[in-house]
């Protein structure tokens, strides 16, 4: 016998830790540089952090030669394959002079937003609070929310600050902080440190008993010489502590999704029995591929960076010659622009870069994406060419010329 049809329609129920994520801000712009598209205009993306040139060639050929073999098409290692480990491991040394264990202070990620996230499930829970920095990068907060943990966000443009306020917040919180997540580079702000930065912070870590995850994306973009300092480089930062590095952006490798964590072990090991029961490892011709990236290409990784300080020159000249602020970044992908008056008074950031966008063509980010220590800011990533970013310099002012004539009228 069938049974008979309810009246009431069916629900789609989303999960607490769905509905407590907080709004995507970019999704106007993403529409409108999406419309302005399919109408055929030529938007220049200063937005997402998305690197628009190619790996090495003998990276890709080794991509092809691995996919190949018939050997490379089983489920891989949870963890990665050991000589992927002991490269990462190998590079750590060559560059920091910093020891990792392949074997258990290592592990391979899905790119290292889901190895950073993971780890976030790992070790946070409800009542447990994370401090982030702002502005933030939003997965910093979104990958705290989604294990059910709490964010609170300290200023990070002046760093002996931040560093007391963490200190002021691990004395003064109940239930204190459980995690300090630090990014430098920083993204957006394009703050950076030195390493005497992280001795103080596991000074802190050990004083307060706070776990410590450095999101090191940036490693391998810098500029004028700067060397973007290891948080594992500092001294019982092992002990702490883990950092999150990434082939998407000085390799070029965004869409491969390779990343890394390393430090302490028994973090790590947390991050494994999550990953164990949500991934099967990385395509193992990618890791192999990856090998040969991380061996035989630093060259390549450093003129990477000599490309994006091109770029960052380029775009920095040009608005200050409009008059704008010299937001020159050390390292990193972007340029962190004050927005200047009158409009900083005058406008929100976002309806600020939806105008750059709407009547200059020119797709930026603005601050407040990255939470309210944002507003006033914009994000300008460098992944077009220098003659596009001289462009977009060039759309701007004549969108700002547009704009105050019709102010004044
Ligand atoms: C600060 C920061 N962390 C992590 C990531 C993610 O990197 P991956 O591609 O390794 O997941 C990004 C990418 O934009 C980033 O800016």
């Amino acid at each position: 016998m069938s049974q008979p049809e309810s009246d009431t329609p069916f629900k789609i129920e989303y999960a607490q830790r769905v509905n407590r994520l907080p709004p995507y801000l970019f999704g106007r712009i993403n529409k409108m540089i999406y419309d302005k598209r399919v109408s055929g205009d030529d938007v220049i993306e200063l937005g997402m952090g998305n690197p628009s040139d190619p790996p090495e060639d003998m990276v890709i050929e080794k991509l092809v030669e691995a996919a190949r073999d018939p050997k490379n098409h089983r489920y891989s290692k949870n963890n990665g394959i050991a000589n992927l480990r002991r490269e990462v491991g190998a590079k750590y040394f060559k560059k920091y002079g910093v020891n990792v264990d392949p074997d258990d202070e290592v592990m391979v990620c899905l790119g290292s937003k889901e190895g950073f996230s993971h780890m976030c499930l790992a070790l946070m829970g409800p009542g447990d609070t994370a401090i982030v920095p702002a502005p933030y990068f939003p997965v910093h907060v979104y990958a705290v929310a989604l294990a059910s943990g709490n964010v609170i966000s300290l200023d990070v443009t002046n760093s002996d600050k931040f560093l007391s306020d963490i200190a002021y917040t691990c004395e003064t919180l109940y239930p204190k902080p459980k995690l300090l997540i630090l990014c430098y580079p920083h993204n957006p702000s394009s703050v950076v440190v030195e390493q005497a930065f992280f001795d103080e912070v596991v000074k802190l870590a050990k004083k307060y008993n706070l776990m410590v995850i450095s999101d090191f994306a940036y490693a391998d973009v810098a500029f004028d010489g700067y060397k973007p300092p290891s948080f594992l480089a500092s001294e019982g930062a092992k002990e702490v502590g883990v950092e999150f590095t990434t082939m998407s952006k000085g390799y070029n490798m965004a869409g491969w999704r390779v990343g890394f964590c390393a430090g302490n072990r028994q973090m790590i090991t947390a991050l494994g029995t999550i990953k164990g029961y949500y991934d099967y490892g990385m395509f193992q011709a990618i890791q192999i591929a990856a090998i040969v990236a991380l061996r035989n290409t630093d060259a390549a990784v450093e003129e990477q960076s000599r490309i994006y300080q091109g770029r960052r020159d380029a775009l920095c000249d040009g608005l200050v010659r409009l008059g704008w602020e010299d937001a020159r970044p050390k390292a990193g992908m972007f340029v962190w622009q004050p927005i200047p008056e009158p409009w900083r008074s005058k406008m929100s950031t976002m309806d600020f870069a939806m105008m750059l966008l709407e009547k200059g063509n020119v797709a930026v980010s603005p601050g407040s994406g990255f939470g309210p220590a944002g507003e006033g800011f914009l994000r300008m990533s460098l992944v077009e060419n220098e003659e596009r970013l001289r462009q977009a310099v060039r759309h701007i002012k004549t969108c700002l010329k547009d704009e105050s004539v019709e102010a004044s009228v």
